[in-house]
């Protein structure tokens, strides 16, 4: 028999127009074929805090039972969040923080360690000594301010390594060139780049291609699994590492299936992070690969499922017309 949503998810996502984000979705949908009961309402808010807001006020007036949020900023998101759990619907913030106590649970990588791991790798690919480009993202996402101060803090073991200049790319390309741009005296003297996410490092590697700029080594924050994103860089050599962050796609879905079938979760959920360069992005590549096909199997399956599911149905349908003519 098929199960109709018992339960509406809101998702309030602050843009979707990147690989990380792209499969931290793929990865809630893979969830939700285990939760036929739950049914997702997702809002896309592009980058743009007050649209976020306005589309989380869309999923109150759709009467979700309960709101899965990655806030663009920390400080404008809060009121709104607030709201939404003091009207008594469970919050789980992903990924972003938001400037507020009044949440169920927060799901999200190690960022400050991010920060660190990136600092101890370049301290190794550099001897400890040399000057490194930070490229940042939104100034008001956290993230942004962990893996900064994870960075900065390790730092200060290695006194020879300096960070030269700080750009902020707010988590996209076309900011990261336009910085770029005005600190290219800075760039030319440089011997890392450390962009804290992948998509930031690459565009920072074209405009350095671009001004024929070498010797400079890249590294980034993502490792999303698609071309072009950064298991892809790292394997051809773009970028020299990616430290992973994971989602937390599928640990959102069901933790809010376990909300809602009133169990206690845990407050903070912190997703372990690693760093992917040459000597170990053939293996993860593998282990990739494997999960997606075995994915791919189990979709086909519900697939042929669900057609048997009808068919039935229609036999049986058949059957009572039969049996009652
Ligand atoms: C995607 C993204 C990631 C980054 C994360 C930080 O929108 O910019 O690249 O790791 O958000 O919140």
């Amino acid at each position: 028999q098929q199960t109709t949503p018992k339960y509406r998810i809101g998702f309030s996502q602050c843009t979707g127009n990147d690989d990380w984000r792209r499969n931290m979705l793929v990865e809630m949908k893979r969830e939700l074929f285990y939760h036929p009961e739950m049914q997702l309402l997702y809002k896309d808010a592009q980058d743009d805090s007050k649209r976020q807001i306005a589309q989380i006020r869309e999923l109150l007036a759709a009467k979700m039972d309960i709101l899965l949020v990655s806030p663009n900023e920390a400080v404008p998101l809060a009121p709104i969040i607030a709201e939404v759990y003091h009207r008594g619907i469970p919050v789980i913030i992903l990924d972003r923080k938001a400037a507020t106590d009044s949440f169920t649970a927060y799901i999200g990588g190690d960022n400050y360690n991010i920060g660190k791991l990136a600092a101890e790798y370049i301290a190794g690919q550099l001897g400890g000594k040399g000057r490194i480009i930070e490229v940042t993202g939104l100034r008001g996402s956290s993230p942004t301010i962990e893996r900064h101060q994870g960075l900065h803090d390790a730092l200060t073991k290695y006194p020879a390594l300096q960070v030269s200049g700080v750009l902020e790319g707010n988590w996209v390309a076309g900011k990261t060139q336009e910085a770029a741009a005005r600190q290219e005296a800075a760039i030319r003297q440089a011997n890392v780049v450390f962009a804290q996410n992948d998509v930031m490092a690459y565009s920072m590697y074209r405009y350095c291609e671009a001004k024929g700029l070498s010797g400079i080594k890249f590294i980034g924050v993502d490792a999303s699994p698609y071309p072009n994103a950064g298991i892809d860089l790292v394997s051809r050599r773009i970028l020299s590492a990616s430290l992973l962050y994971p989602s937390g796609g599928k640990e959102a879905i069901s933790m809010a299936a376990d909300i809602l079938a009133g169990k206690k979760v845990p407050r903070n959920t912190l997703l372990q992070t690693v760093l992917i360069d040459s000597s170990n992005v053939k293996l993860m590549r593998l282990q990739i690969d494997k999960i997606q096909a075995q994915h791919q199997e189990i979709e086909q399956q519900q697939s042929l499922l669900q057609e048997q599911r009808l068919l039935y149905q229609d036999q049986q349908h058949l059957l009572r017309i039969v049996v009652t003519t």
